[in-house]
């Protein structure tokens, strides 16, 4: 099976296409897509994915179609997402002699994707790109259009609004994803479930999904995920409003995230935000309790943590103090309102995350 979800966006509509097999596809649905074959496609992968050899399926793919192909892998990990690397990926660019109609294929995780996707909205002022994803992670970034690079200072610092051409996504790709990695992606798909999929959260809750359920189950559970993030990066593709539902368990997650130095999976940190979130939601009467209850069990069940690490509570609030969502009445947060309803909320108080993320630590302790 295949599922194909039209994306509307400024600059178009594209497809986000779910099924197994699709790197060995990917030159035909180019060409269905309308790429003229006399344009060239230009790999973009990590070292990790290159020896699994996806980028070679997607080459002889491309190759069979008619197109001429060019490669580079950036060395694996969030490091590679900088300026340095883009830099590079620039000057291998002109040297494949890569036009303004040229296109560029980013075949791996959300690293590659963001990089990738940068350079694409930036070399000669912007050529198309594809996402191929290859993580469960992906699900989440290589829709919406944002691309950026981090730099010393923070994450995600440079960037642009840039949709891709297609995204085009082989669920058997995500067959030899690392245990921590699958978990992570979860993550993502629980909180997707919780913005906007009662349905999808249901599934997840009664049991946890194995590591790799058979591809129809896998090919369902994503195109739900996707749905959700799709419907709400068209109803507001640049983050002027309902893109910030999208930040449910991302306040306190990234705040983690940073006090780890980006040592606990992405994911992860997530997990812990969503946690801490839902009893900040909780004690402001916005959530009973019975339903924290099934948010934590569905990310135990999953392998995630729900209880904040022992970090300084006081370095989490300073960093949430910085946050660019602080405004002059409070924090602001995306906090659940039920399974599938989130609301965002201005004035969340210093003492409610105090307070929330000490109920949180003790009840990771029963
Ligand atoms: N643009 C957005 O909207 C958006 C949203 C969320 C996250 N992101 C970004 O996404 C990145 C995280 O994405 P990620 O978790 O996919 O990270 P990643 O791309 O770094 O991949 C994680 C690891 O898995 C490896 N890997 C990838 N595919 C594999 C496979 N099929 N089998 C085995 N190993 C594989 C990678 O080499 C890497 O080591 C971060 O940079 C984050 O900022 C962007
Ligand atoms: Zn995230």
């Amino acid at each position: 099976m295949t599922t194909v979800i039209p994306v509307s966006s400024a600059t178009g509509t594209y497809d986000v296409v779910i099924g197994p097999r699709l790197l060995d596809e990917c030159g035909d649905a180019l060409r269905e897509r309308g790429v003229a074959t006399d344009v060239g496609v230009f790999i973009v992968t990590d070292e990790h994915v290159d020896k699994l050899g996806y980028a070679d399926q997607v080459a002889r793919s491309c190759r069979n179609a008619g197109f001429s192909v060019a490669r580079t892998t950036v060395p694996a990990g969030d490091a590679s997402k900088s300026l340095s690397e883009a830099t590079q990926l620039y000057n291998a660019l002109l040297d494949a002699k890569v036009r303004r109609n040229g296109i560029i294929l980013a075949v791996g995780g959300g690293m590659v994707g963001d990089l990738a996707g940068f350079v694409a909205a930036t070399y000669q002022r912007g050529i198309r790109f594809v996402q191929i994803p290859t993580t469960l992670l992906a699900h989440d970034s290589s829709i919406g259009g944002k691309v950026g690079v981090n730099l010393p200072r923070g994450k995600n610092l440079v960037g642009a609004f840039h949709p891709p051409a297609a995204v085009l996504y082989d669920i058997l790709a995500l067959k030899t994803l690392p245990e921590v990695e699958w978990q992570g992606g979860m993550a993502e798909m629980i909180k997707h479930g919780l913005i906007g999929d009662q349905s999808l959260f249901d599934s997840l809750c009664e049991s946890a999904l194995v590591r790799y359920p058979t591809e129809d189950v896998l090919e369902h559970i994503l195109a739900k995920a996707c749905s959700v993030k799709i419907r709400i990066v068209e109803a507001d593709e640049r983050e002027s409003g309902q893109r910030m539902l999208l930040n449910l368990g991302h306040t306190v997650g990234h705040a983690v995230e940073l006090v780890s130095h980006y040592a606990l999976n992405h994911g992860y940190a997530v997990a812990i935000g969503m946690s801490v979130e839902a009893e900040i939601a909780v004690a402001r009467g916005w959530l009973p309790e019975a339903t924290r209850d099934v948010i934590r069990r569905t990310l135990r069940a999953h392998g995630l943590p729900t209880a904040p690490p022992d970090y300084n509570l006081d370095e989490i609030l300073a960093v949430l103090g910085h946050d660019k969502k602080h405004g002059s009445t409070g924090w602001t947060f995306a906090l659940p309102r039920a399974v599938g309803r989130v609301e965002i909320a201005r004035d969340v108080t210093r003492e409610e995350v105090v307070q929330a993320w000490q109920r949180t630590t003790s009840h990771g302790r029963e």
